[in-house]
């Protein structure tokens, strides 16, 4: 991954391969340009302070996104001068927010692929500023290209990622500076590693692949891991996940993660869906909703990445993560509509979809969460089609048990950048799920169908812990181009999410 480093260096000795630079559009009354965002006071001096002038001429706005190239001035070590747009400019004294720098820096990383090093002289106002260009850049540079056998990492659409960043106009020495910096490595990069299990495609990544995975990582962590096996599923009655993984040659897992801190005094679950491949079983889904279900495992991932980044930075918050692995595949001895399923918290379901597999492998992985008493539980699930349909690809959906905690994770959700919106659980729609053969249906009604799989949910979260459940079947997956620090493909959707609220827990800020 990208190296990160800050520096006090003055941009016109630094060698590096381009200087990033902010730009943004004055909103003001006076005028209507460009104006050069702080930071950038070195080059714009090099050019008489006439950069915002020059840039405008070149066709740039300072909108988001936009990307202006262009000569670094005579003096400058750097060839190239990268100026990237932060969207408006903030009212008079305001900093610029996290997100927009966040996303301007992904945005330059990712032009800079190839490039070994790059500056950058972003405003940097506090110490989070840096830490919030430091995740821009490491998520923004991100790129997949372990498949691409043809020249690998340099094959024609697969340039290496920009090698080594250097933040400038921060405060090495400075101890918040340093922390911001490193908590920004520690979660990009665990976050990286879920865009790549979500990337690897489903022959290459089982549930048993998933879950060697992850004892690796939790061995060079300290983290406890535990795996049950099939034999072990069995023997502890865990229904949902078997029947899930009933008609795979690949057998399902359950993997429990456990980082303890000895200051901790709160406790936190996490529970990930994880189906490696989501064929829709028996109830088969056509082609064009199949090419993509790799990333029916990026609730798991999400959950992974944050109980490893919760490790690395030390949280004084126990978490507990759950990863529901199986994969769900049609064959003679796969679970079939009508089939009934014991579920490891002893209600039977009645299987009426077998395409309605995520639901029924959290409510084992819920179940047994629930069994330690958590102060709150968290699911994170590619669940529905209908909630795509509902908030579209980049907003996930946050339903709760409890109205506090669904809006203590969405608050977190937005301070760390990453789009959620509060939904319902209407009662009304539990009965739609009542089966005559069974204590529950896995099918209720079609309209509402991410409340549905969300009250589903509901009654497998033990008697009085706070639950809330996160429906990324949207965010997961970056079906379009890159945008910001967001790549195509595996997104890493809800791991800054749930790092967030172990942070939150930890200082005790949670509810
Ligand atoms: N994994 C899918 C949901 C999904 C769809 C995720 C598209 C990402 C992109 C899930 O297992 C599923 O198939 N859900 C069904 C439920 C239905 C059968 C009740 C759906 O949403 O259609
Ligand atoms: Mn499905
Ligand atoms: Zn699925």
């Amino acid at each position: 991954m990208t190296a990160l480093t800050l520096s006090t260096a003055a941009a016109p000795g630094l060698r590096a391969d381009a200087i990033v630079i902010g730009v943004a559009k004055d909103t003001s009354a006076r005028s209507q340009g460009l104006v050069v965002a702080p930071g950038a006071e070195a080059v714009d001096k090099a050019y008489d302070g006439r950069l915002a002038g020059v840039l405008e001429t070149l066709g740039a706005s300072g909108a988001e996104g936009e990307v202006t190239k262009l000569p670094a001035p005579s003096g400058f070590k750097a060839p190239l001068v990268v100026a990237v747009g932060l969207g408006a400019q903030p009212e008079k004294d305001a900093a610029f927010d996290a997100e927009a720098l966040r996303r301007a820096a992904g945005v330059a990383a990712r032009t800079l692929a190839g490039a070994k090093k790059a500056a950058f002289a972003l405003p940097l106002s506090e110490a989070a500023d840096a830490g919030a260009v430091g995740e821009g850049v490491l998520l923004g540079a991100y790129s997949f290209n372990a498949y691409k056998e043809q020249g690998g990492a340099k094959a024609k659409n697969g340039k290496a990622p920009l090698a080594e960043a250097t933040l400038l106009g921060g405060k090495p020495r400075d101890k918040a500076y340093k922390a911001a910096v490193e908590r920004a490595a520690a979660v990009a990069e665990e976050l990286n590693r879920a865009r790549d299990l979500v990337n690897t495609p489903p022959n290459d990544l089982n549930p048993e692949a998933f879950a060697a995975v992850a004892q690796a990582a939790a061995k060079e962590h300290g983290i406890k891991v535990q795996v049950l096996d099939e034999k072990a599923l069995t023997k502890g009655g865990y229904g949902g996940i078997l029947g899930v993984g009933a008609g795979s040659a690949a057998g399902p897992r359950l993997v429990k993660l456990s980082y303890t801190s000895s200051k901790a005094t709160k406790s936190l679950a996490f529970v990930g869906k994880g189906i490696t491949y989501d064929s829709g079983g028996i109830s088969l889904k056509p082609a064009g909703h199949n090419e993509t279900m790799k990333c029916d495992m990026a609730g798991a991932a999400a959950v992974f990445a944050a109980v490893v980044a919760a490790a690395r930075l030390g949280l004084e918050v126990n978490v507990t993560g759950w990863l529901a692995l199986a994969e769900n595949m049609p064959s003679g001895s796969a679970t079939r509509p009508g089939d009934v399923l014991r579920m490891y918290s002893g209600k039977t379901v009645e299987v009426l979809n077998t395409d309605a597999e995520g639901r029924l492998v959290l409510a084992d992985a819920l179940w047994a969460a629930s069994q330690e008493k958590p102060d709150a539980i968290i699911d994170v699930a590619t669940l529905t089609g209908a909630m795509m349909l509902a908030l579209g690809s980049r907003t996930y959906g946050v339903m709760a048990n409890d109205d506090a905690f669904r809006a203590a994770v969405h608050e977190a959700a937005e301070e760390v950048g990453e789009p959620a919106w509060p939904m319902p659980l209407p009662e009304h729609l539990r009965k739609g799920m009542d089966s005559a053969t069974a204590d529950i249906a896995n099918m209720g009604e079609r309209m509402g169908g991410g409340l549905v799989a969300g009250l589903f949910l509901r009654e497998f979260v033990g008697e009085g812990i706070a639950w809330a459940h996160l429906d990324i079947a949207g965010p997961a997956f970056n079906e379009g181009g890159a945008f910001g620090y967001t790549p195509k493909g595996g997104t890493g959707t809800a791991v800054r999410t749930l790092v967030r609220v172990a942070e939150l827990a930890a200082a005790g800020d949670l509810g």
